[in-house]
């Protein structure tokens, strides 16, 4: 079955999908944007979850339950912080997005909502984090998986935008 991509404007928490991704830091013991929103709607079990997985490298991924969510888990995935570009930030942000996919494929998940990892208090440029998204997602996606819905969760109309050229674009 095809993948089907989609950009959508909503706030993350509200989504009933098999997992969203969480963009966390290296401890997995919260923090504020998504991460804050995320722990906040599921509750303090997740902290207590989170506590048990020893942290998460950056471009790594770790996955827990939902608990109070309406997504059944989150998938913890570590942004690399902008430095201007030459410190690997776009092969770490790609590498969050291929280890969620693989995660939620090992566990055989057939939807999944990402945020916008990393452009938010990393300061990844929304133009250029978009198009690493799109690009690793569409290169996970073309091989036959579980997976029937991938959803970039957008939570500005702008960012919005952005990812909705993007998909249009047939071919990166
Ligand atoms: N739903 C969807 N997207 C959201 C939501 C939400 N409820 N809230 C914020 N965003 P950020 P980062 C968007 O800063 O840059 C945390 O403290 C936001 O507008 O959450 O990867 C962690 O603990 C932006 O587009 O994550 C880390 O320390 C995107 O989510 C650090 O921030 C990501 O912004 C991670 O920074």
């Amino acid at each position: 079955m095809e993948t089907r991509l989609r950009a959508i404007r909503a706030d993350i928490t509200t989504l009933a999908v098999d997992a969203i991704v969480n963009a966390a830091n290296t401890t997995l013991l919260g923090g504020g944007g998504v991460d804050g929103a995320i722990h906040r709607a599921a509750g303090p079990e997740l902290l207590e979850e989170c506590r048990t997985l020893g942290g998460c490298a950056t471009g790594d991924a770790k996955i827990t339950r939902g608990y109070r969510l309406p997504a059944k888990h989150v998938i913890h995935a570590v942004g690399p912080v902008w430095r201007g570009g030459g410190h690997d930030e776009a092969a770490l942000l790609a590498s969050c997005y291929r280890r969620s996919l693989e995660l939620a494929i090992a566990h055989n998940l057939q939807s999944i909502a990402f945020p916008s990892i990393s452009t938010g208090a990393y300061g990844y440029p929304i133009e250029q984090a978009a198009l690493v998204a799109t690009k690793t997602v569409r290169e996970v996606v073309a091989r036959p998986g579980p997976l029937g819905e991938v959803i970039f969760c957008c939570f500005s109309a702008s960012d919005l935008g952005v990812y909705e050229r993007l998909l249009r674009a047939s071919a990166i």
